[in-house]
């Protein structure tokens, strides 16, 4: 059913479709002007890697506002180095996978203060920043630098698994390398940027996930997928991902108008965003008696005396490995926190805007 999900180094051989036709047909498809976004033709290396690592596990239409911003308030690598760590993960709330802020501030204050602001120009060098993958430096070097990288990203997965029939799982090691080959035999060393957000846009465009567009393909006679009736089931991935569930009970104290919050730190999700303090139970289904603890009020500095007002509904948010369940607690505080060596802030509720949450936060602050 599948003729090419054979052994790699057989692969190439039992491709029907003509690689160079492949290329000349996908070029002669593309009009840059089709699907016009600020990043396309950017030649400005920051520009670049600032867009691709915003893209990141990002669709275009949320990536875009957030380029934007970036780009008005840090014009330059330089900017960005100098920026608060808490700037920067205010302007990236929302965005989810909040490591990539951390390394994308972590990389700007190595070129902008170690490298004299000069990007680095070879793919080695690049694949060393701190953030950036193979497909990320690909698009970077193609992109800012006309190097012949071909990027593979689930736009690439998605077009080449179907045109030339490759069942090969994309999730495993002899799946990645017969893509990556199969990317980098297709690139147009001439216009290497040009081909590497051609098949980008035509994997958006056209070759979508759902219901791809099958009547306005260039590829539609040669497509081994819509030979074999398989486009649904490409690609090909060999892993359910599976979930681990945890459940949040976090504590909104508010002591007139002011409210209590932390900075989460340590190797957990939302590592530097802000929260309530909470705890974190192995079951949803809560325990009166955690009320009775001292525990439970030491953890937001107050010894007995408060009055519980409200606990919400149920609150959910989907990470990619996890599934987190939140209530919150509203408490009014009768006397005054005491947060004097603890890690907790005594901010006023006005000024809760200023600091960046996780998503789950947010929805519940409304
Ligand atoms: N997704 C990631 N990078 C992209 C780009 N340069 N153009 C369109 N979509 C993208």
């Amino acid at each position: 059913m599948f003729p090419n999900s054979l052994l790699p180094n057989l692969f190439m051989e039992h491709i029907n479709f003509n690689t160079n036709a492949f290329t000349r047909q996908l070029i002669n498809w593309y009009d840059p002007s089709d699907r016009q976004l600020p990043w396309k033709e950017e030649k400005n290396p920051y520009l670049v890697w600032l867009s691709e690592v915003l893209l990141q596990q990002t669709r275009v239409e949320q990536g875009l506002s957030y380029y934007l911003r970036f780009k008005e308030e840090f014009p330059t690598i330089i900017e960005m180095a100098k920026a608060s760590e808490d700037r920067i993960m205010k302007l990236w709330e929302g965005l989810g996978y909040y490591s990539r802020a951390r390394n994308m501030h972590h990389t700007a204050k190595y070129i902008a203060f170690e490298l004299g602001g000069q990007f680095p120009n070879t793919i080695e060098e690049i694949r060393r920043l701190k953030g950036v993958g193979p497909y990320t430096a690909a698009a970077i070097a193609s992109f800012a630098f006309d190097l012949p990288h071909a990027v593979v990203d689930g736009n690439v997965y998605r077009v080449l698994s179907r045109v030339f029939g490759i069942a090969v799982p994309i999730d495993t090691t002899k799946g990645k390398k017969i893509f990556f080959d199969l990317a980098q035999s297709l690139i147009d060393p001439k216009q290497p940027g040009v081909y590497n957000q051609a098949i980008m846009d035509f994997g958006a465009t056209v070759c979508q996930p759902q219901k791809p567009f099958c009547k306005r393909c260039p590829f539609s006679d040669e497509c081994q997928a819509k030979k074999e009736n398989t486009i649904s089931l490409l690609p090909r991935k060999s892993k359910k991902i599976k979930r681990r569930e945890r459940f949040f009970h976090y504590l909104v104290v508010r002591y007139g108008e002011q409210r209590l919050i932390r900075k989460r730190t340590g190797k957990d999700i939302w590592k530097n965003l802000y929260e309530f303090p909470y705890f974190e139970v192995p079951r949803m289904g809560f325990n009166q008696e955690i009320i009775q603890q001292n525990i439970f009020w030491e953890k937001v500095g107050l010894k007995g005396k408060v009055s519980i007002d409200f606990v919400s509904k149920p609150f959910h948010q989907l990470l990619t490995h996890q599934k987190i369940v939140a209530v919150f607690w509203e408490i009014d505080a009768l006397n005054t926190p005491e947060i004097e060596g603890t890690d907790l802030l005594l901010i006023d509720k006005n000024d809760l805007s200023n600091f960046a949450f996780p998503k789950i936060i947010h929805r519940y602050l409304g």
